[in-house]
């Protein structure tokens, strides 16, 4: 559906994530009907550029981010028209804000408001607050907070104090582009919707899960971000904590999102906290080496940083949540930088039943949810083994291969997220008690890192990652994805 007439005032509009997510996610949904042509994107940033040099930019960047077959010349000036650019310090309270405003004020009363802050979270709260006193918030105003919230639970609260003295919570989005994936969404649909699933979702069949989003890019032009950052705050404290709330979260009420996020912050909270005696072996951090990917040598991440550093860039927890669902299930969560393949996915792991009836115990029954690429399910379960006469079994898999099945492009997380901002529908966005449990149940974490209480692991640009991970899931008796048959 269309959504109402809107103005998405970006600012850091110069920025890599402007160019390589928001403008094609625009784009795309321009293309599908979904963006009215009174619709105006305003970007704002601090370099002197005129309108027709930003959407000059804007032209390149869809060029390079947007599919070839998708690219339409003729949807493209309509996309350019929408453009604007005013050159702006949002943080200073003295700069352009009369130019802003002068834009602004042609559509006043007609066009839904959303600021998109994709600049560095530290001037969240000087940017609402110089938009405030400029009397460019209304009162239905809204506000997307691009990730990181903070970079422990201190600063999540300065930001969120920042930006919430302006703005109402319900008008505050924060993104966790994670949400607005179709496979992450369709963890709520596989659960609640099939019988099989539903009966079998808890401890008593479930073994283990598993957890991983690898990517094979290693830190590309953001050394500077990253090696603040690590991979622990990047992608832990958001992405896959909040995979994990869904996959283990209660059925929430209804699909609204204040039921949905109680749902989740409810698995947060109950999250068993690490200490420094349970980290040790919970918790294994690493950095990549020189190795070798796709056939090219690539340089380890301290030779291509130049200094050194005590940053993760591969971080594998054992998690466990205190609910009477999931008691004693190890749920084994890790990401990283550099890994052989990309791949986002869950692993659940059943367990195999206790029978003598078989010459051999039957193979567990495993469960992967792909997230991405190949967006998918596969389900491995038993069957004889047809050539063997004594009731051998055999592992067999059902795969279904959503691209295939449904014949469709796979969005973009941002499309869905950006419009939902406009709609006001927040339930793929994270509320403010989600940050905040969020960071609580990472910090013990990171305080251990930092006093170097777990030593840094390394593995080399190319592999799974270190052996100190397989030898965590080995504790439990468990594999990882790619080392079970
Ligand atoms: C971002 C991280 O939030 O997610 C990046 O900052 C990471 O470091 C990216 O590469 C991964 O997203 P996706 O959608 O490619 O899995």
């Amino acid at each position: 559906h269309q959504v109402a007439p809107f103005d998405y005032i970006i600012f850091g509009a110069t920025g890599d994530l402007t160019m390589r997510k928001l403008l094609p996610a625009l784009y795309y949904r321009l293309t599908m009907g979904q963006v009215p042509d009174t619709a105006r994107i305003i970007g704002t940033a601090r370099s002197p550029l005129s309108r027709e040099e930003y959407q000059g930019r804007a032209r390149d960047a869809l060029k390079r981010f947007v599919k070839a077959d998708d690219f339409d010349e003729d949807t493209v000036e309509r996309f350019l028209d929408m453009v604007h650019y005013v050159s702006l310090d949002g943080s200073k309270a003295e700069s352009n804000w009369d130019g802003l405003r002068e834009v602004l004020s042609h559509k006043a009363d007609e066009h839904v408001r959303v600021f998109y802050y994709a600049t560095a979270p530290d001037l969240y709260g000087a940017i609402s607050a110089n938009l405030a006193k400029e009397g460019l918030v209304t009162d239905d105003s809204r506000v997307v907070l691009e990730k990181p919230i903070g970079i422990d639970l201190k600063t999540a609260d300065e930001i969120n104090e920042g930006v919430g003295k302006f703005f109402k919570e319900k008008n505050v989005f924060r993104i966790d582009h994670y949400l607005g994936k179709e496979t992450v969404q369709n963890v709520i649909a596989l659960r609640f919707a099939n019988p099989l699933l539903e009966a079998v979702w808890s401890a008593e069949h479930i073994e283990s899960v598993q957890i991983t989003a690898g990517e094979v890019v290693g830190v590309e032009g953001r050394a500077a971000y990253y090696d603040n950052s690590g991979a622990l705050r990047d992608m832990v404290q958001n992405h896959l904590l909040q995979v994990l709330c869904l996959v283990a979260m209660e059925k929430p009420a209804s699909l609204e999102a204040d039921a949905v996020r109680d749902a989740k912050v409810s698995v947060l909270k109950s999250l068993v906290p690490l200490d420094k005696d349970t980290l040790r072996n919970a918790s294994v951090r690493a950095q990549y080496t020189a190795g070798h990917i796709k056939g090219a040598t690539v340089e380890g991440y301290l030779d291509e940083l130049g200094h050194e550093s005590n940053t993760e860039t591969y971080v594998a927890l054992r998690a466990e949540i205190d609910t009477p669902r999931w008691k004693n299930v190890p749920f084994f969560i890790r990401t990283a930088k550099r890994l052989k393949k990309k791949v986002s996915e869950i692993v659940v792991t059943f367990r195999s039943p206790e029978t003598s009836l078989f010459p051999a115990r039957p193979g567990r029954n495993v469960l992967v949810i792909r997230i991405q690429p190949d967006e998918g399910v596969s389900w491995s379960f038993n069957v004889k083994d047809p050539t063997n006469d004594d009731f051998a079994l055999w592992q067999s898999t059902m795969d279904v291969h959503f691209e295939k099945s449904f014949n469709t492009r796979y969005p973009d997380a941002y499309e869905r997220l950006l419009l939902d901002a406009v709609r006001g529908y927040p339930v793929l966005f994270i509320r403010r008690d989600e940050v905040e449990a969020a960071w609580k149940w990472v910090a013990p974490v990171m305080e251990a890192w930092a006093r170097n209480d777990v030593p840094m692991a390394h593995y080399p640009a190319g592999s799974w990652g270190p052996e100190e991970a397989r030898a965590m899931l080995a504790r439990d008796g468990q594999l990882w994805h790619e080392d079970m048959e």
